[in-house]
């Protein structure tokens, strides 16, 4: 499926695109024919990840974005098109959480999460609007996380805000199906990255007690999130609209309520 150049002459902005997970989902998709603008604060890590795209024969524009920042949103998507002339697919990837419980979280931890994640998310969809709806063609994909369907103790900003854009990606999919435009979601597991680890696994043993719940015995690998979200936003998932594809090893359905394994 993934051998033909399924994205040429498609162009993805990637939010939170120079580091992590969105750069692998940047690297992915430039493999598989598209032009690429990524999107996030800092300058300094959206120019090392273009380059490595251009080093290896894509094409790839730095679009320094604070997506809490409507005006700022809609200047990423003009320079998108100022540069290539469409925008077809757009992936919601930058987030903000650490590890705070709620009884120690402030108003403005609380608002800040809820900023980049659901309003940063509702802000370049919303722009993201007139350029696919003008080409009849869209592709928008939601990076959530498993718990935004349930709990998440310890990130209840985090959780709240995931949990609004799976709202979001099942409204938008009917609001907008009209215009050929998709919304979708995938909800992954743990695919770790320096950022996550650092905020989130804060306790001693936490990484090695959490690999320990995931059934299938390991953490997820990049390319395998970057193949999902790739296929999400391809022609082959047409009649894909308004889901969330979990994408965790199976460690959703490992609530344990026996010791179940020397039995
Ligand atoms: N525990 C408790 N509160 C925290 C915190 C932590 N670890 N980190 C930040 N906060 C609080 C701050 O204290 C502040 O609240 P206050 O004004 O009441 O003190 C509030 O959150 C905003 O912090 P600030 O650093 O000013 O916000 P920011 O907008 O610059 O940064 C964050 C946003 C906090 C989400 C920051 O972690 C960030 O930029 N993250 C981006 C990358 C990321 O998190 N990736 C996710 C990987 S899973």
């Amino acid at each position: 499926m993934f051998k033909d150049p399924i994205f040429r002459d498609r162009v993805a902005i990637i939010t939170g695109g120079g580091t992590g997970l969105g750069r692998a989902f940047a690297l992915r998709f430039s493999e598989l024919g598209a032009r690429v603008v990524l999107a996030s604060r800092s300058a300094d890590h959206l120019e090392p990840a273009c380059a490595e795209i251009r080093g290896r024969g894509g094409e790839a524009l730095a679009a320094p974005t604070d997506v809490r920042v409507p005006e700022q949103v809609e200047n990423m998507v003009r320079r998108t098109l100022d540069q290539y002339g469409r925008l077809d697919i757009l992936i919601n990837n930058a987030a903000g959480n650490f590890l705070c419980p709620a009884e120690k979280l402030s108003y403005n931890g609380w608002r800040s999460v809820i900023d980049i994640v659901l309003n940063g998310a509702f802000n370049c969809t919303r722009a993201a609007l007139e350029p696919m709806k003008k080409q009849n063609y869209g592709r928008i994909l939601n990076i959530l996380a498993t718990y935004a369907s349930g709990a998440s103790p310890g990130t209840v900003h985090s959780c709240a805000a995931k949990a609004g854009v799976l709202a979001m990606t099942r409204t938008l999919a009917v609001e907008w199906a009209r215009y050929n435009i998709h919304v979708n979601a995938v909800a992954p597991g743990s695919f770790p990255t320096e950022g996550a680890s650092s905020r989130l696994m804060l306790a001693p043993g936490a990484a090695e007690r959490a690999l320990r719940r995931i059934p299938v015995g390991r953490v997820g690998r990049h390319e395998e999130l970057a193949n999902l979200v790739a296929y999400l936003c391809s022609d082959y998932a047409d009649y894909i609209n308004g889901e969330s594809v979990t994408i965790d090893g199976g460690v959703s359905w490992n609530h344990p309520s026996f010791e179940w394994e020397n039995v």
